[in-house]
């Protein structure tokens, strides 16, 4: 079956970037001069996917809002003759249709995608975290998930090899390699002590899953942190039907955390026609002067 719908979970507190998140959703948070999530909206589009549903919480309207008609902009940007910013914005609300549930109870990733069991109804879905953006030359990192989908038709987790300080921040793959890429899923284990993982191979916010998982996280209990953990539901599916995991190609930014938006800011202003010459200077300007003080 054609994997057409996408999940996005959107309902954290983004207590990692307070205050900036007091207010304001951190999927807003721009990378240059784009939100998070519209990285994410337009991977999915690349991606061939036709139906989004963002789970937001409290303090979310402004997603809504972006990905939405503004009308006094609009007006605005057209009385003045700004075409090109009058398509951009345009474009944003154009995109492709997204739906909106609120997640009333923070209690964990797995309970957020519960709460699109209506809207994914029987077919398989992706599910995108906002956490994760990864840039590609070529095909989208969920396009290259569905294609793997469509070889093997069952679960499929975006994943890949991070270092041992690393593993305890994911949900790490207890696998057996089919292909140089292709793992079959074995275990489970939702950020594990270095001593405990099964392997460096960790989720990086990227599946693809069959819908079965519903019932399962209807009886899913709370696991890590007392949160329903969406990898504790995914391992008693793995359990039950084959899974696989795919070691997606592309750069891949965790904008949840500092550094990795700082990283994520830099090396996609460096990507941009209209801004990477004059930055590249600054940045060269900027590392020798910085080196000098520290010597
Ligand atoms: C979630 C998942 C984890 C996954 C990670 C990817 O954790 O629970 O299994 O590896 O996303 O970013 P979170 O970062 O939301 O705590």
């Amino acid at each position: 079956m054609k994997v057409k719908k996408a999940v996005i979970p959107a309902a954290g507190f983004g207590t990692r970037f307070l205050p900036a998140t007091k207010a304001m959703p951190k999927e807003m948070l721009p990378v240059v001069d784009k939100p998070t999530i519209q990285y994410i909206v337009e991977e999915a589009i690349d991606s061939g996917i036709e139906e989004i549903m963002i789970i937001t919480g409290k303090a979310k309207r402004a997603i809504e809002d972006h990905f939405d008609h503004s009308v006094e902009l609009e007006l605005e940007l057209e009385k003045k003759g700004k075409a090109e910013l009058l398509e951009l914005v345009n474009n944003i609300s154009d995109m492709v249709d997204i739906h909106y549930i609120r997640q009333k109870e923070a209690k964990g990733l797995g309970h957020a995608i519960a709460c699109a069991k209506t809207f994914v109804g029987n077919e398989p879905f992706a599910v995108m975290l906002g956490d994760d953006i990864v840039h590609t030359e070529d095909t989208p990192c969920l396009k290259q998930m569905i294609d793997c989908y469509d070889q093997y038709g069952s679960s499929v987790l975006g994943v890949q090899t991070v270092a041992d300080s690393e593993v305890s921040k994911y949900g790490i793959v207890d696998g057996k390699q089919l292909q140089d890429n292709v793992y079959s899923v074995k275990g489970l284990v939702e950020k594990p002590s270095v001593e405990e993982a099964p392997s460096n191979v960790a989720i990086l916010g990227r599946y693809i899953i069959n819908p079965e998982i519903f019932d399962i996280l209807a009886e899913t209990q709370p696991g890590k942190g007392g949160e329903i953990q969406l990898t504790d539901a995914l391992m008693e599916l793995a359990s039950k039907e084959d899974m696989v995991a795919y070691d997606f190609e592309g750069k891949r930014y965790d904008v949840g955390n500092k550094q990795g938006f700082l990283e994520a800011t830099v090396e996609t202003a460096l990507r941009r026609e209209d801004l990477r010459e004059e930055f590249l200077a600054y940045l060269e300007t900027l590392v020798e002067k910085e080196s000098v003080k520290q010597k």
